[in-house]
């Protein structure tokens, strides 16, 4: 018997037995031990769920930062104990997002290793620990963010962790957690958009640039949108963009007398910049004055050195935000998977999926995104 399947099983059985506020498993198998009226046949009713639950599973875990040959595709334990107030879900799908690579090469340090690559996923809950809120049901379809997501069995937070609405599939909304809610709280609490301004997004086919032409569009924002080829721009266009431009990545300061062409000399009120680098100063003097610099992103390296002079000039504001910050506690989560579910659902917001990929095809996905030749959301299957 699995020691998880245990776990659900007593969270689930009998009334006289609570297992909420339990630390793990353990505290759980001595309760067993010590609870003679916990019947055998009451345990039986619950064999489904233990023949669910095996021991081992596929994972995908680096054992050093490097590149794409450090991931490794192995077999690892299933979670075998929960603690309060987390489930763990089976995943059907699991997003791939950039912030993978940057952990898989060492931009972003792992806190140990092995260490499971992945940061999302969509699929149904198959165990259920102490303490959980009642909204979270077992075999409920559920997205989440949280770590480890590269397997096929993940152990999360309900903090992280939203039921699914019928209208929303397990595929659409495992392509969301990170990329559509980190578009969300930037346009939301990064900068307020307001209809009408001008806004500029970089890299603005990729996963989370998709979701920011989408919304924007749909709370009545103008977008300058910037990609790499003719293609991308095409889309970005496709999905909500007014403008589309190159980024003239050999002579940026065409790039800035464009933007200051189309908004009229003024610039715009905001750049939602997920490229670093390479973009960060065209991106700076694209704006208006009181405009708001918002760099979400390392895609072409970090931006380092900034002297914090260079703002007064416009009165700029500059925020280097992450959407774990916005996002800490399921009452910060919950309203924002509700707006997101509502933006699908009533403005027809969609996800480009450029490619399922099987979890063991993961080096094959890592080289595609970072080739910068992808758009859209790339997905695993487990
Ligand atoms: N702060 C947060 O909370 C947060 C959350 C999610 C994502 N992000 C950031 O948002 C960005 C986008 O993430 P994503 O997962 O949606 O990835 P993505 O946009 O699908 O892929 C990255 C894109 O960056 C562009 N890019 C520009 N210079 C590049 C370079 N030197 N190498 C590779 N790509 C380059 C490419 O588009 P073009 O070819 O069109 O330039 C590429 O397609 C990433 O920087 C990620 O770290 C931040």
């Amino acid at each position: 018997m699995s020691s998880l399947a245990l776990c659900t099983i007593l969270r689930h059985s009998a009334s006289t037995l609570t297992i909420r506020g339990l630390p793990s498993f353990i505290a759980s198998t001595r309760l067993l031990n010590q609870t003679p009226q916990l019947s055998v046949p009451r345990l039986k009713a619950f064999g489904s769920t233990m023949a669910s639950l095996p021991e081992t599973m596929k994972a995908v875990q680096i054992d050093q930062t490097g590149g794409v040959d450090v991931l490794q595709y192995r077999d690892v334990a299933v979670p075998s104990e929960l603690k309060e107030g987390e489930v763990l879900i089976k995943n059907e799908y699991i997003g791939i997002n950039y912030i993978d690579t940057y952990f898989r090469g060492g931009v972003y340090s792992p806190p140990s290793f092995p260490y499971t690559l992945g940061r999302e996923g969509a699929g149904t809950i198959a165990a259920l620990g102490p303490g959980t809120p009642s909204d979270l049901k077992l075999n409920g379809r559920v997205a989440y963010f949280s770590v480890g997501a590269y397997a096929d069995y993940v152990r999360v937070s309900a903090d992280k962790v939203m039921p699914l609405p019928d209208t929303i599939t397990t595929k659409v909304a495992a392509a969301s957690p990170l990329q559509a809610l980190t578009a969300l709280t930037l346009i939301r609490e990064a900068h307020p958009v307001k209809a009408g301004e001008w806004i500029l997004v970089t890299a603005a086919a990729g996963g989370v640039g998709l979701w920011l032409c989408q919304l924007l569009k749909a709370v009545g924002a103008r977008t300058i949108a910037t990609a790499s080829t003719a293609e991308k721009r095409e889309l970005a266009k496709q999905n909500g963009a007014e403008v589309v431009l190159e980024y003239h990545e050999d002579n940026r300061d065409r790039f800035v007398d464009k933007v200051l062409e189309v908004t009229g000399g003024k610039g715009v009120a905001a750049v939602f910049d997920s490229v670093g680098q390479a973009t960060f100063d065209s991106s700076l003097k694209v704006l208006t004055r009181k405009g708001t610099m918002v760099s979400f992103g390392n895609a072409s390296g970090p931006v380092t050195n900034f002297a914090l002079g260079r703002l007064a000039d416009k009165n700029l504001k500059l925020l280097r935000p992450s959407v774990s910050s916005y996002i800490t506690s399921r009452e910060e989560l919950l309203p924002y998977a509700n707006e997101l579910w509502n933006f699908i659902e009533k403005d027809g917001l969609s996800v480009k999926i450029h490619e399922v990929y099987p979890l063991k095809d993961v080096k094959r996905a890592t080289e595609d995104i970072e080739s910068r030749k992808t758009s859209g959301k790339l997905l695993l299957k487990p």
